[in-house]
C-alpha cells in the first residue's frame, strides 16, 4: 500500500488498500455481529485507512479514511445505490425513503424532508418531555428493572404520539411488540434467498413475523383512514406525509403512507432506545461522569422543573455524554453502498458493482482522532478538542443525501430524556445484569440493561 498524508493542498490518496482474505474478513464481521468488537478495533489500528477484500465475486472495500467516507457518502453519492438486495428492513418497510435509491430516493426524500423541518421537530419537545416524565414517575426507589425494555416502550410511545397523535396504550403495545418481533428476526433476510425460503416453511418464527406484520398493517392503515377522515393538520408526522405533494402535484398513496410510516417507526424507535440504554449503562460505570451530568441538570433545571426545548443549549455536558456514548456504541453500525457508476475514492478506481462499507464501530475507534478510544470521555467533545476530529470520523447518523432524516428528533429525545432521568434518579447495575452487545440491525444490549433505580433526595429550592 502506498499512501500520502492530507494537507490542505494535497488530498489523501491511496493507490490500493491492504487486502484481507475473504474468510478472515467474514470472520471479522461475524465476530462483530456477535458483539466481539475487539478484533475490529485492532483492525483499525493495523489498517487505519481501510481494507479491500472479495465476498464471493464482489470486490468489497471497508472504508475508514474520513476523506474517503466523505467522497462515498457526500461528493460521489450519485454514483452509489443503497444495497437494497440485502437490506433486511425492506421486507417490513417496502418501498420507502430508507430503501429507495437514485432519483426515486431523492424524489421521496424531497417530499418527506419538510416533515422533519426544525420547527416541526422542535414542536415535539413537550410531548417527549411529558412522556419521559410519566415513565420516570412510575419507578419506585429501589426498583430493579430492565432499562432497555423501559426505553423501548417509552420511545415507542413517543413515536406513536408524534407520528399518529395517538397515546392509546394498546396501539403503542401492539406496535412496539410487533416491531420488536420483526427486528429481532430480521437476520434471516440478510441473505434474501434464505429469508424467502424460511418464509415458506411452517416455522414458529415465520408465523410470528407474519402475525406481527399483519398487526402493524392493521394499526397503521387504521391511523391513515382516521387521519384522512379527520382532514386538516393534526400536528403530527402522518398529517405532514398526507399533505405532502410531489412536484407534479400527486400525493402519497395509502400503500406509500404505510411504507413511510413503518419506516419511521422502525428507524426512529429502536435506535434512540438503544442509544439511551448504552448511555445509561455507561453512566453506571463512570460515577464521575454521572455526577457531573447531575450537577449540570440540577443547575439548568432549577427547582426540579421539566426540561424544555430552550434548555437544550444549556444542557451542554448532557449533549457531550450522549455524543460520546454514540461514539462508543453507535446504534446503527454500518452503511453500505454499491457502485452504479465508475468513480474514484481516495484516487482508487471504483468499478460498477463494487461494494463499499463504512462502519462507525471501526471509524469511531480510530486512535488518530480518538486518543485512548476505549475510554468513555465526554470531554473529548469540548469544542477545542473536537475540532481536531474530521467531520466524517464521527458518523452515527451517516452522511450526505442519506444522512439520518430523524437526527434532530433523536438528539432532542436523547438529551431531554437523559436530563429528566438524571434530575430524579441514579442507577446502578443490578447484580444479575449481563451486558452483551449484539448487532441486529441496531446495536442493542441483547440481555437488556438491568438496573436498580435510586431516587435522588429532593433539593431545597
Ligand atoms: C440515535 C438515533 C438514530 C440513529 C443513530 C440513526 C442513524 C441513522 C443512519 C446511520 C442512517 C443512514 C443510513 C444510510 O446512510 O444508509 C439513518 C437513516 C434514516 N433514519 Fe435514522 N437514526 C436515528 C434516529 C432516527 C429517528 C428518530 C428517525 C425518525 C423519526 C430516523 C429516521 C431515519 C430515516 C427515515 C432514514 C433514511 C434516510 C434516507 O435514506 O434518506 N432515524 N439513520
Amino acid at each position: 500500500m502506498s499512501t500520502t498524508t492530507a494537507t490542505p493542498e494535497k488530498p489523501v490518496t491511496v493507490q490500493a488498500l491492504p487486502r484481507m482474505g475473504q474468510l478472515d474478513f467474514l470472520r471479522l464481521m461475524a465476530q462483530g455481529f456477535r458483539g466481539n468488537f475487539a478484533p475490529l478495533h485492532e483492525a483499525v489500528k493495523k489498517y487505519p485507512q481501510g481494507i479491500e477484500t472479495r465476498i464471493v465475486r464482489q470486490r468489497c472495500i471497508l472504508m475508514n479514511e474520513p476523506a474517503g467516507i466523505e467522497e462515498l457518502l457526500v461528493r460521489n453519492q450519485r454514483c452509489y445505490h443503497r444495497r437494497t438486495r440485502s437490506t433486511p428492513l425492506k421486507v417490513f418497510t417496502g418501498e420507502s425513503v430508507l430503501t429507495l435509491s437514485g432519483e426515486p430516493h431523492l424524489r421521496q426524500r424531497k417530499l418527506i424532508q419538510p416533515a422533519f423541518h426544525k420547527s416541526r421537530i422542535d414542536a415535539y419537545a413537550d410531548t417527549m418531555a411529558t412522556l419521559g416524565e410519566q415513565c420516570a414517575a412510575r419507578w419506585r426507589d429501589g426498583d430493579t428493572f430492565d432499562m432497555h425494555e423501559q426505553l423501548t416502550a417509552l420511545t415507542a410511545r413517543i413515536i406513536t404520539k408524534t407520528m399518529f397523535s395517538s397515546d392509546i396504550e394498546d396501539d403503542v403495545r401492539i406496535v412496539g411488540e410487533a416491531i420488536d418481533t420483526c427486528l429481532s428476526r430480521s437476520g434471516r433476510y440478510v441473505v434474501p434467498a434464505v429469508g424467502k425460503m424460511l418464509d415458506l416453511l411452517p416455522l414458529r418464527s415465520t408465523r410470528l413475523i407474519k402475525h406481527s406484520l399483519g398487526e402493524l398493517d392493521a394499526v397503521i392503515y387504521r391511523f391513515i383512514r382516521d387521519h384522512r377522515r379527520a382532514g386538516g393538520d393534526l400536528d403530527d408526522l402522518l398529517s405532514m406525509l398526507i399533505a405532502a405533494r410531489y412536484d407534479d402535484g400527486s400525493a402519497l398513496t395509502d400503500r406509500q403512507l404505510r411504507d413511510e410510516s413503518m419506516t419511521l417507526f422502525l428507524a426512529g424507535h429502536e435506535t434512540t432506545a438503544s442509544a439511551l440504554s448504552w448511555t445509561l449503562y455507561l453512566l453506571t460505570q463512570h460515577a464521575d461522569v454521572a455526577e457531573r451530568l447531575r450537577a449540570e441538570v440540577d443547575h439548568v433545571l432549577q427547582g426540579g422543573r421539566s426540561p424544555k426545548l430552550d434548555d437544550m443549549q444549556a444542557l451542554d455536558y448532557t449533549r457531550r455524554v450522549f455524543t460520546e456514548s454514540m461514539r462508543m456504541f453507535p446504534p446503527v453500525c454500518g452503511v453500505d453502498r454499491e457502485a452504479v457508476t465508475p468513480n474514484t475514492v481516495l484516487g482508487m478506481d471504483i468499478r460498477v458493482g463494487d461494494l463499499l462499507i463504512v462502519t462507525p464501530l471501526v471509524t469511531h475507534y480510530d486512535p488518530r482522532w480518538y486518543p485512548e478510544p476505549e475510554r468513555f470521555d465526554p470531554d473529548r467533545w469540548l469544542p477545542e478538542r473536537a475540532e481536531s476530529v474530521p467531520k466524517h470520523a464521527y458518523i452515527p447518523f451517516g452522511g450526505g443525501a442519506r444522512r439520518c432524516i430523524g437526527e434532530r428528533f433523536a438528539w432532542m429525545e436523547g438529551i431531554l430524556l437523559l436530563a429528566i432521568f438524571a434530575r430524579d434518579w441514579t442507577f446502578e447495575l443490578a447484580p444479575d445484569a449481563r451486558i452483551q452487545a449484539r448487532l441486529n440491525i441496531t446495536l442493542r444490549p441483547s440481555n437488556g440493561v438491568r438496573v436498580i433505580a435510586r431516587r435522588r433526595p429532593m433539593k431545597a429550592t
